[in-house]
């Protein structure tokens, strides 16, 4: 079977940097869940649609899905790289993330990206939904002072202006949602590694799952 390394967690538990070094390292490809959901997000706030009609919301998760290729989401030719990453979208992104049918819409399409010479998987779910039969699951955490502190870091170099104590309150918000959901909550999958990398650098946390992958 083509490995499939799952790394699941928190909001800015570092799991976007750390799941991407690894892939870079075994030449794998890099799956990040987390921005089709925030697509989904970008889309229903555009069009204004209310987080509680379902059909809605879900329309717009089908939408997506003839435009991720090859791991890369396309709205028209428009670069909206920068634009998912708010936190107003990454909430918009949890509210839809609650809905079963829209997590159903996007499953097949994060299936698709198991190839050749394997994938590692960036999420909330990944070791417990969408590859439960991955080679290592990762759960990877940290303390809330440690996550706000490295959100807010990554976000003003981004040249997103937001405010400290704004950011720690959403993102403890956002964290609640989604482990309390009840459809695919996060939690640590069956038999995942728990990494609490508030005492760790991004290399060390890299250099530990690589370990694990190797054994
Ligand atoms: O970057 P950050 O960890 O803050 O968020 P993300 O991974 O981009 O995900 C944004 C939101 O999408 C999360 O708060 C989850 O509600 C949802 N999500 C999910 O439900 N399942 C996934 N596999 C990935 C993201």
């Amino acid at each position: 079977a083509i490995p499939v390394i799952a790394i699941d967690g928190p909001t800015a538990s570092g799991k976007g940097t750390v799941a991407q070094r690894v892939a870079q390292t075994l030449g794998f490809h890099y799956l990040d869940s987390g921005a089709l959901y925030r697509i989904v997000g970008l889309a229903c706030l555009r069009s204004h649609v209310d987080f509680s009609d379902m059909a809605a919301v879900t329309a717009h998760a089908i939408a997506i899905a003839p435009r991720f290729v090859c791991g890369r989401v396309l709205l028209g030719d428009e670069d909206i790289s920068k634009e998912i990453r708010t936190e107003e979208v990454g909430t918009a992104a949890s509210l839809a993330a609650q809905i079963p049918s829209v997590r159903d819409a996007l499953f097949e399409l994060q299936r698709r990206e198991r190839r050749q010479p394997g994938l590692v998987a960036d999420g909330r779910d990944m070791g417990s939904v969408i590859f439960p039969d991955a080679c290592l699951k990762v759960f990877l955490t940290a303390s809330v002072e440690t996550r706000a502190r490295r959100r807010y870091k990554q976000l003003i170099e981004k040249g997103i202006d937001v405010k400290l104590d704004a950011l720690v309150s959403e993102m403890a918000e956002r964290d609640r949602r989604d482990m309390q959901r009840t459809h695919a909550p996060l939690v640590p999958a069956e038999g995942a590694k728990i990494l609490d990398s508030s005492c760790l650098t991004i290399q060390e946390t890299v250099v530990k799952i690589l370990h694990w992958y190797d054994q």
